[in-house]
């Protein structure tokens, strides 16, 4: 089988990788979950968008990574490379890869979920999703904008603080965005600013994109003052970056709700989805109503 002359010659894989994900040659197939030296393929579609590519992935032997540590090998081009889960810029430049990671094999739940709990609560308060123009914060290549188009949104501006992204994007969803910033939001350039301010945000989105070295408090709240009052803030964030003593987040996020910046309307603990081994990773998803500038604690 293929993948015996692959991840095996791989010198960083004390034990063989299973590979789990790929497009089989003859067009999307079914999962199969065998294990060992089998090889497991994968449908690259997701959502209303198929990626069309044709990339295989192999997870490392199931011992537990912690998330920030996670990686996987894929074979790109004709050789195997190692990938950590954090390395967006080089998941971005391979068409699929993405998508074969985190929703095919991983099955990332995230933005559908949290798209549906928005449009949940948007029906609850008699609002049209078509009266929102809205900042979707670590866009990526465009998982969550696609959702939102969806859902029938007046406008969708991505940002990323990488322009591989953006770059993915494009190539990937290139009607989605109605434009889409590669910016730091906590320290935004007076120009950045006012084309942002400009936009007149209605909502904010960010999902699958905060803590772990990702978007810290202080651009969240930079995208989140950029909405006006009254706007939607959908969100998602892991348990311990919520409830954890010392996070930033959990700071941040329990101090507006106390002082009433932040009105929850819904938080919904799911999975977010799996880890490398198998085992469910937990995400709290967020929809509130912005009541005031967010403020990031000393
Ligand atoms: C896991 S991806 C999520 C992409 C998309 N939201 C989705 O659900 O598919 C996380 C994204 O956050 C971006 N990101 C990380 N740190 C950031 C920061 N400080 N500001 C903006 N984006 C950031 C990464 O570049 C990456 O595109």
């Amino acid at each position: 089988m293929e993948w015996r002359d692959g991840p095996a010659t791989v010198g960083f894989a004390p034990v063989a990788p299973r590979i789990v994900g790929g497009l089989c040659a003859d067009g999307p197939c079914q999962v199969a979950s065998e294990e060992g030296n089998g090889a497991i393929r994968t449908t690259l579609s997701h959502g209303s968008t198929a990626i069309d590519t044709d990339v295989e992935i192999a997870l490392p032997p199931k011992d537990r990574l912690e998330q920030d540590d996670e990686w996987c090998v894929a074979h790109v081009d004709g050789e195997w490379r190692q990938v950590r889960f954090h390395d967006y810029d080089r998941i971005f430049e391979v068409e699929g890869l993405y998508e074969c990671i985190f929703y095919d094999v991983l099955r990332c739940a995230s933005p559908a979920f949290v798209r549906g709990e928005l449009e949940r609560e948007l029906a609850g308060a008699g609002l049209r999703a078509s009266d929102l123009r809205v900042l979707d914060l670590g866009a990526g290549n465009g998982i969550m904008g696609q959702e939102l188009v969806d859902l029938g949104v007046a406008s969708v501006v991505g940002a990323d603080i990488i322009p591989e992204a953006r770059d993915a994007a494009m190539r990937d969803r290139p009607d989605v965005y109605d434009g889409y910033h590669v910016v730091d939001m906590s320290d935004l350039a007076d120009d950045e600013r006012r084309q942002l301010a400009d936009e007149r945000f209605t909502a904010l989105t960010c999902v699958a994109a905060l803590g772990f070295g990702d978007i810290p408090p202080e651009a969240f709240a930079g995208a989140f003052n950029l909405v006006g009052d009254g706007g939607w803030i959908a969100f998602n964030i892991k348990d311990e970056f919520l409830n954890g003593e010392g996070s930033g987040f959990s700071r941040l996020i329990h101090r507006a709700i106390e002082e009433g910046t932040l009105e929850v309307r819904s938080n919904e603990r799911y999975r977010h989805r799996d880890a490398t081994n198998g085992d469910p990773i937990h995400y709290h998803a967020i929809v509130a109503v912005k009541r005031g500038e967010l403020q990031v604690a000393d």
